[in-house]
């Protein structure tokens, strides 16, 4: 209805505590700063309908705000029901750009905002789409798919999520016919912030079904080895100590997965105190840990002994309902991984005998029949979001510098990119830490010709090969 505003949000009128903490965390962002500097004046993403789906945080204003000085229309929605700070998302309302999001939504919201914010005016689609998790690319696939044919909307659903989405793409099949089809003539291409979300992209693109270029944007070393291990760090934490305040020295914690999120998660807890386990599929991480001195096992192995398990795998089922029932009694249980499935919730909640005691928003005691209990925090979603702020400004400057050079590179070069999942050049991957070395004081040393010679590498980089791993 015209008369309805273009955004959805919590409560306009924390717009201005939004705007200051946005204010705060420009300081903390030198590159996304440094992005509006140099391309602001030329506008490169000029009139560019960009959709977003990613955490709709005090930080993701920052990087919103530098696509709109970039020249793009952008409409946004989060990529998790608990993620959304509501000041944030109502300062960007407040600016005026179309956003919809608030913290704790229904499953019904979640996917009716993801599809609003892929909505732009006159029914348009979006041209580019920046996607965190990958439910936006998944939405717009989906939707093609099913005017194509494909019957996967009439199939029965596997969960409720996937009944929500099957029920929105029903109703858009009567209320906008063949408007996804439309839409994706003029998509030229998305970048995914996300390890899960770039997972679910190469799948898509070895089953032939992807529609556009993507680039992973997670796979640049100065994301994935810096927000994903440094961010969790100290995110991590910061989840516990909010939702729970429990001391952490001198319990014994589990993490589950030792990648990158993993290596960061079991490093903060250590350096509170905590005894940690590592539990691992991949002999090489397993190794790892083993040589940083965590004991690795299985978590049969840990229950009744653990007091915290964290799960940072990017997998499903990693802890059971039978594991949750031989757990400790008071034990806590959260994930730091994207999706909720890596721990059993919904068949916990489906226990006959069960008794879930609210204790404040995103942490819940479950009273076993056993006579124990847990707490699992943020329903089983990504705990520093879910109960914290996500992490801290400056790690996220360096995620969404490649966010805003993958977009740019997107809509530059859109009519020779081919369908596929590329990475951001290693030059660039050098700018973006480049940028973000003076807010530390750091003094970078300079290769002489005779030295850049010898070892084989231009005095201004790229400095590594494409195989070396950081
Ligand atoms: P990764 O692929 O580097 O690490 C995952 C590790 O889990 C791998 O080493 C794998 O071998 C292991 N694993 C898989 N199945 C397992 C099982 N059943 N038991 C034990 N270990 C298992 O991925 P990364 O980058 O560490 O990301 C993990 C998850 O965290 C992803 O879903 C990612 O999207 C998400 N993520 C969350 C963030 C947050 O702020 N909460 C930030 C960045 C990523």
């Amino acid at each position: 209805r015209k008369s309805e505003p273009d955004f959805y949000v919590r409560d306009l009128s924390l717009a201005e505590l939004g705007r200051k903490e946005i204010e705060v965390a420009e300081h903390e962002m030198p590159g996304l700063m440094a992005i509006r500097a140099k391309y602001g004046p030329r506008k490169p993403l000029q009139g560019v309908r960009i959709s977003g789906s990613l955490h709709m945080t005090v930080e993701t204003a920052v990087l919103i705000e530098t696509l709109v000085e970039l020249g793009a229309t952008v409409r946004w929605a989060s990529c998790n029901i608990f993620s959304t700070q509501d000041h944030a998302a109502a300062a960007i309302a407040r600016a005026g750009i179309s956003v919809f999001a608030y913290k704790g939504e229904t499953l019904e919201d979640y996917w009716e905002f993801t599809l609003r914010a892929l909505t732009h005016p006159d029914m348009k689609g979006p041209q580019l789409v920046v996607d965190d998790g990958g439910d936006a690319t998944l939405l717009l696939h989906r939707g093609y798919e099913m005017e194509q044919g494909d019957d996967w909307v009439h199939q029965p659903a596997e969960s409720k999520e996937e009944q929500v989405i099957k029920n929105l793409l029903k109703r858009c099949a009567k209320e906008r016919p063949g408007w996804f089809t439309e839409v994706v003539k003029e998509w030229k291409g998305v970048s995914e912030e996300t390890t899960t979300g770039v997972h679910r992209l190469y799948q898509m693109l070895q089953q032939g079904r992807l529609l556009v270029p993507a680039i992973n944007v997670n796979d640049s070393v100065t994301k994935s080895k810096f927000d994903n291990l440094y961010g969790c760090r100290e995110s991590l934490a910061d989840g516990l100590k909010r939702a729970l305040g429990v001391m952490i020295a001198g319990k014994t914690a589990v993490v589950c997965g030792y990648g990158d999120v993993g290596k960061g998660s079991a490093q903060s807890l250590r350096g509170f105190g905590a005894r940690v386990i590592v539990t691992e599929i991949d002999p090489i991480n397993a190794l790892q840990a083993a040589m940083e001195g965590y004991q690795v096992t299985t978590v049969e192995e840990t229950l009744g002994i653990a007091d915290i398990y964290v799960t940072a795998t990017g997998n499903c089922d990693v802890i059971t309902l039978e594991h949750m029932l031989q757990m400790k009694d008071q034990a806590i249980v959260c994930n730091i991984g994207h999706f909720d499935n890596e721990i059993q919730v919904d068949r916990l909640n489906a226990l006959p005998g069960v008794r879930k005691v609210n204790i404040k928003p995103q942490v819940d005691r479950y009273d076993l029949p056993n006579g124990r209990s847990i707490y699992i925090l943020a329903e089983g979603r990504l705990v520093n979001l879910g109960c914290a702020e996500g992490h801290p400004s400056f790690v996220m400057s360096n995620s969404f510098t490649n966010q805003c050079l993958a977009q740019m590179d997107l809509w530059e070069n859109r009519d020779t990119y081919k369908v596929g999942v590329y990475r951001l050049p290693k030059k660039l991957d050098e700018e973006v830490a480049r940028l973000h070395l003076d807010r530390l004081g750091v003094k970078l040393t300079r290769l002489t010709p005779k030295q850049a010679a010898y070892i084989g590498v231009p005095i201004d980089g790229p400095y590594k090969p494409e195989h070396y791993r950081y």
